[in-house]
């Protein structure tokens, strides 16, 4: 047998007549008579293995014992299929390995779904089976992408002169937002780290350490409801920067994803990306992640809507709230069943209710039409640029609702009427301008917008403890095709400054100094100006393997319970790790063990 190894998938015409080693897996054997067909199968494709009774009996028997995913060490010649078995679908579709030897690796059990592309397998089976989900080609391809996105992060980033450091995974609480995970230290009983939401603390402190360029891909975690894009531990490519200030974080982040394109899918993207400042975005598309691959912008009617008959929209403008909608082009032929599906859906995001009027040859019809004038309606389809067999469709109510609501109308009809064109390609969009603080209503405080240790826009500081909510931030976020991948700011780096941000935010000066004391103390130090950035690593990978879904390019992703299937995780503990942690579990929920999704 040939000593070198060769890939099924490999092989070309450059091997005919050479005897060649292959070891795989059987996708599957078929049975002619005195031929047996087997693919196989290793991580760079498939090859046909073929076994002649009349050439040799001894191996035909062998490989009548074979099944699919028994795993082989095989050896054979290389030939060319018979004309009328070429498959032209298979890069070696041409070629086929007679066989001269075969020794079983090992066998397998009948897999619980096939092992192939594009078949309809129930996540939950996959998840539990994750090993042989992933080793299908589309799972392959994936974590190799993902392998040469990261590869070429590095690179990149190493050749601008960053330097890759590890912080710790038992730390303390990072704010970002969102719940911890705890981990219960044995050695000072009743106290426990946090697992970090980010590195954001430490890599502003290897600025104050004068290491300038910092960059990690590093896992987070955060405890948070679950969607299709949010794990609850994702990993980040994170950065940060000393000296710097807005403009120099995005050119540099420009020229990097210019470079993961280029060199991981051979396409260049055009840069400068365009920015936009969080109003306008939540103006025209009520969202702060718009999707800018299609139009259907957000148009205002307030000034008109106020003056009509129409108690809705009058009252709604009366107490100070807008009237928007959308213009979903051509779609005047919607039925009533599909119009009152679209109004459920946007009281299901919020709103009160929708009106909606179909432009016509003969006019608008609606049964709210006749509160309008002939003058009101012609000047709503102006705001709209509506022509006859458009659909137009309105929410009356607060900015704050109106906004988001057909924020999420517009995303839920791009998606229902395939407004995204096949070769839309990649929108990138940095949103810019946002407010530090917003105020939280049930909390009756200020949050950061991004997190507390973003700087305000200087001239605003003073306002700081006047009026917070007018207070701009140095903040951007990255958004591609309507999903945020990136989010940083310039930091604080004065002791005082970073004070007032916590004053702000309602931390009495104890407080701030029992939770952030050592990054104040850092700051008395000579802390440089510093700013950042970091990306959602399983997002751009998503995104560029077309994918829906995070878990799609995560080896072991969690479901959206959390849990994972595969290892039966998180599970319980004995009493006496309880102990040695010093816990004590509440006995109504020690028997709370998830069910198998
Ligand atoms: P932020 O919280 O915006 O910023 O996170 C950065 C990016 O991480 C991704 N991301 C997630 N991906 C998957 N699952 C999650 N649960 C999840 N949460 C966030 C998003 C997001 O844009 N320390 C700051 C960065 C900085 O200021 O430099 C931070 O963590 O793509
Ligand atoms: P009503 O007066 O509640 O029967 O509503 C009359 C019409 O106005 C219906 O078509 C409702 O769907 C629509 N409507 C109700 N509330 C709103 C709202 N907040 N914004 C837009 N249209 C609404």
């Amino acid at each position: 047998m040939p000593k070198t190894r060769h890939m099924c998938g490999q092989l070309t015409k450059e091997n005919l007549g050479e005897e060649v080693a292959l070891k795989g897996w059987v996708q599957r054997r078929r049975d002619h008579g005195k031929l047996i067909f087997i693919d196989l199968r290793d991580r760079s494709g498939l090859v046909q293995v073929v076994a002649d009774y009349e050439e040799n009996a001894a191996i035909f028997r062998e490989v009548e014992g074979v099944r699919s995913e028994f795993v082989l060490s095989v050896s054979g010649r290389v030939v060319l299929r018979e004309p009328e078995t070429v498959n032209p679908n298979l890069p070696t579709g041409e070629l086929e390995v007679r066989l001269k030897s075969l020794t079983v690796l090992n066998t397998a059990k009948t897999s619980p779904f096939y092992i192939e592309d594009g078949v309809e397998v129930d996540e939950n089976l996959r998840l539990k089976y994750r090993y042989l989900d992933l080793r299908r080609p589309e799972m392959y391809a994936k974590m190799r992408l993902r392998h040469r996105v990261a590869l070429s992060v590095r690179s990149f980033l190493d050749g601008q002169g960053f330097l890759e450091v590890e912080t710790p995974m038992l730390t303390r609480s990072t704010p970002e937002g969102a719940r911890d995970y705890l981990v219960p230290s044995r050695m000072s009983a009743g106290s426990f780290y946090a697992l970090p939401q980010s590195p954001q603390l430490f890599k502003q402190l290897l600025m104050v350490a004068g290491l300038e360029k910092y960059f990690q891909i590093v896992r987070c975690f955060r405890d948070e409801d679950l969607r299709a894009d949010r794990q609850p531990e994702f990993t980040q490519i994170d950065m940060e920067m000393s000296f710097v200030e807005e403009e120099d974080v995005f050119a540099l982040v420009e020229a990097m994803l210019a470079h993961i394109y280029r060199e991981v899918l051979d396409q260049d993207i055009p840069i400068p990306f365009p920015r936009l400042s969080y109003a306008e975005a939540l103006r025209r598309f009520g969202t702060d992640k718009p999707d800018l691959r299609y139009g259907m912008e957000i148009r205002d009617i307030t000034g008109t809507a106020g003056g009509s008959g129409f108690k809705v929209f009058k009252q709604a403008v009366e107490k100070g709230g807008v009237v928007r909608g959308l213009n979903i082009k051509g779609s005047a032929h919607f039925s009533r069943r599909e119009l009152d599906e679209l109004t459920g859906y946007a009281v299901s995001l919020g709103a009160r209710g929708m009106a909606w009027f179909q432009v016509t040859g003969e006019g608008m019809k609606s049964p709210v039409v006749k509160f309008f004038s002939e003058e009101e309606l012609n000047g709503i389809q102006e705001a709209l640029q509506a022509e006859a067999g458009d659909l137009l469709i309105f929410i009356a109510d607060g900015e704050e609702t109106a906004a988001p609501v057909l924020g999420g109308l517009r995303v839920h009809l791009a998606r229902q009427l395939q407004l995204v064109p096949p070769e839309a390609g990649e929108h990138f969009l940095w949103v810019v301008d946002y407010p530090l603080l917003s105020y939280d209503g049930e909390e009756g405080r200020y949050t950061a917008n991004h997190h507390p240790f973003t700087a305000p826009v200087a001239a605003d500081a003073p306002l700081l403890a006047r009026d917070p909510s007018r207070v701009r931030a140095r903040a951007y976020d990255l958004v591609l095709n309507g999903v945020e991948i990136g989010g940083g700011s310039i930091r604080n780096h004065r002791r005082d400054l970073q004070e007032a941000v916590f004053a702000a935010l309602g931390f009495s000066p104890e407080e701030a100094r029992e939770q952030f004391g050592f990054l104040l103390k850092a700051f008395e130090y000579g802390a440089p100006p510093h700013g950042g950035i970091a990306f959602g690593l399983d997002r751009m990978v998503m995104l560029l393997a077309g994918s829906s879904s995070i878990r799609d390019v995560i080896a072991f992703p969690k479901t959206a319970r959390g849990t994972c299937l595969l290892t039966k995780s998180p599970a319980a503990v004995t009493k006496e790790q309880l102990a040695d942690l010093h816990l004590l579990v509440r006995e109504d929920e020690e028997e709370d063990d998830w069910e198998e999704e």
